[in-house]
């Protein structure tokens, strides 16, 4: 339930990297503004603001979604990931390396937002193909890779976990 205090402000409990948080927001605060600035969660990244570019991905209740696109008070009694919570996760080394490996960063102000949708469609268990892979990552935009050393490291993480070979 959402509480309004004296300031106008909501008082909301959520998870926050598996973290039980209460704070208070303003009604009509940006969740993205509201997780760097009043939660420090700095790696969400802001590129647009609008939606397209999906620096800014984070997962909401197990489904990524974009936080400039919504409100901090929509996150009351939900569970917030975002890439300081998966950067503690040891289950994502491989997808780590594989980044590495491929050089799939430069400057890295992307890198959140991808890790963030990668994570959701790993948790899916499911085999993705090349062709699949860029689709499912066409709505995070890379000003720096050209993607192909993105698309590599995803698809070398696929293969390794649910598939033994390209061709099977
Ligand atoms: S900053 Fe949110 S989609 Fe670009
Ligand atoms: S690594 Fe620079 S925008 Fe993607």
């Amino acid at each position: 339930m959402i509480i309004y205090n004296d300031d106008n402000r909501l008082k909301i409990s959520f998870k926050l990297n598996n973290e039980l948080i209460q704070k208070q927001v303003k009604p009509r605060q940006l969740l993205s503004d509201f997780l760097r600035f009043d939660c420090g969660m700095t790696g969400t990244h802001v590129g647009c603001e609008h939606g397209i570019c999906g620096a800014c991905t984070i997962l909401f209740n197990n489904e990524p979604v974009r936080s400039c696109l919504m409100l901090a008070p929509q996150i009351d009694n939900s569970e917030i990931t975002t890439i300081e919570g998966i950067s503690e996760n040891s289950s994502y080394d491989d997808l780590r390396e594989a980044f590495k490996k491929y050089h799939a960063l430069q400057c890295g102000y992307c890198t959140p937002g991808f890790i963030t949708t990668i994570v959701y469609l790993l948790e899916k268990k499911q085999f993705l193909k090349e062709e699949e892979i860029r689709e499912k990552l066409s709505g995070n935009i890379c000003r720096c890779t050209g993607y192909t050393g993105i698309v590599k490291a995803v698809e070398e993480v696929f293969l390794n976990r649910f598939k033994k070979s390209k061709n099977d």
